[in-house]
């Protein structure tokens, strides 16, 4: 006997023409800054989200092979501590190391629902049924939206765990992440709780090369975002003309990936109107990737109105997994 499932509920809050527009108006302000840079989140269109998979499996990119271990070894303690009935997940992407949390619900009996949410639309919804498939007993509402912008419009009710894995709160900035945070506290319930994955400050070596494989799939994730805006923008970036370069900074304590012209240019963007013209050497931020430590963490959560109930890392110590939840709670 076939019993029918319900379909994935897929919300859309970021339609193609408002992501256009977002991505004129981040293009527009950040090209025509000095120095100049762009947001990360444009990285991930198809093939930047398949590029980002790649780099996942790259022997030089640590950070989710840590994250793994530590939902795996840890993934029934983080249950118990959350006893969710939702989880949430920011950033999605495939949510592939999410099925050890899913696991772990399920183990402790509350799951009832998850709730992916992504700004990349076809990832998000080939995830989302990958998981409806895969986990029949429970409901599956997508979400696509700027988690910078719709955390508002996340289904409520129930025990939520809100997770945000893979470090990914390391590519906003101290002023964005505060924001971002803030506005975390402010959406929890008193039963909610927030998950964090954080990569954390280690050897330069390292953190280096883990952004700039040998293989060069980094730096073709770097260009990619020039491959976007050429194609919902009509510029005619030539890619193979920008060096991927990415380098710790002490002080900020994060990797800085840029991208280095090798020439004099100028280049077009079309439906911007805007000319944009680039010095031999000149460069270009993509994306920064903030590294952490316990302390400097446990006090922007402290600052956002979160209070820290969980610290697991992997044996070596390279990466975190944080759970917090409203301060104050009784
Ligand atoms: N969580 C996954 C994927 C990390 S890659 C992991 O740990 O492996 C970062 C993901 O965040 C991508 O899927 C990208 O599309 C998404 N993303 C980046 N900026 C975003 C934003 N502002 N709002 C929503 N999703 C965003
Ligand atoms: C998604 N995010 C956490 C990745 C990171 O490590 O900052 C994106 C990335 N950039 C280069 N490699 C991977």
């Amino acid at each position: 006997m076939r019993v029918s499932q319900p379909a994935t509920v897929v919300d859309v809050h970021l339609r193609a023409a408002e992501a256009a527009a977002a991505l004129r108006a981040d293009v527009r302000s950040g090209l025509t800054a000095s120095p100049k840079t762009l947001p990360p989140k444009w990285f991930y269109d198809d093939r930047g989200s398949a590029l980002f998979e790649e780099i996942t499996r790259l022997d030089e990119y640590y950070p989710t092979r840590c994250e793994r271990q530590i939902l795996d070894v840890h993934g029934d303690d983080i249950a118990a501590a959350t006893n969710a009935d939702t989880l949430v997940e920011l950033g999605s992407g495939t949510s592939e190391k999410t099925r050890l949390l899913l696991d772990a619900l399920q183990r402790r009996g509350t799951l009832a629902r998850f709730v992916p949410f992504d700004v990349s639309e076809r990832t998000l919804r080939d995830a989302a049924e990958a998981i409806r498939v895969e986990y029949p007993g429970i409901a599956v509402h997508a979400v696509v939206g700027d988690f910078e912008r719709h955390l508002g419009a996340l289904p409520r009710g129930g025990r939520r765990c809100i997770a945000f894995l893979g470090g990914t709160v390391g590519n906003l900035l101290p002023d964005q992440r505060a924001r971002f945070l803030a506005a975390i506290a402010t959406g929890l319930g008193p039963a909610d709780s927030f998950l964090l994955g954080v990569d954390l400050v280690k050897d330069v070596d390292r953190l280096e090369r883990a952004y700039d494989d040998r293989a060069g799939v980094t730096a073709a994730f770097n260009r990619n975002v020039l491959h976007v805006i050429n194609r919902e923008l009509g510029a005619d970036f030539e890619p193979d003309r920008f060096d991927h370069v990415a380098r710790f900074d002490p002080d900020a304590e994060w990797i800085e990936m840029r991208l280095r012209a090798t020439m004099p240019m100028t280049v077009r963007i079309a439906e911007v109107g805007l000319e944009v013209a680039f010095a031999t050497g000149e460069e270009l931020r993509t994306e920064v990737s903030a590294k952490f430590r316990r302390a400097g963490l446990t006090d922007e959560l402290t600052a956002a109105g979160l209070e820290l109930r969980g610290w697991w890392t992997d044996p070596a110590g390279d990466f975190a997994v944080s759970l917090s939840g409203p301060a104050g709670r009784p």
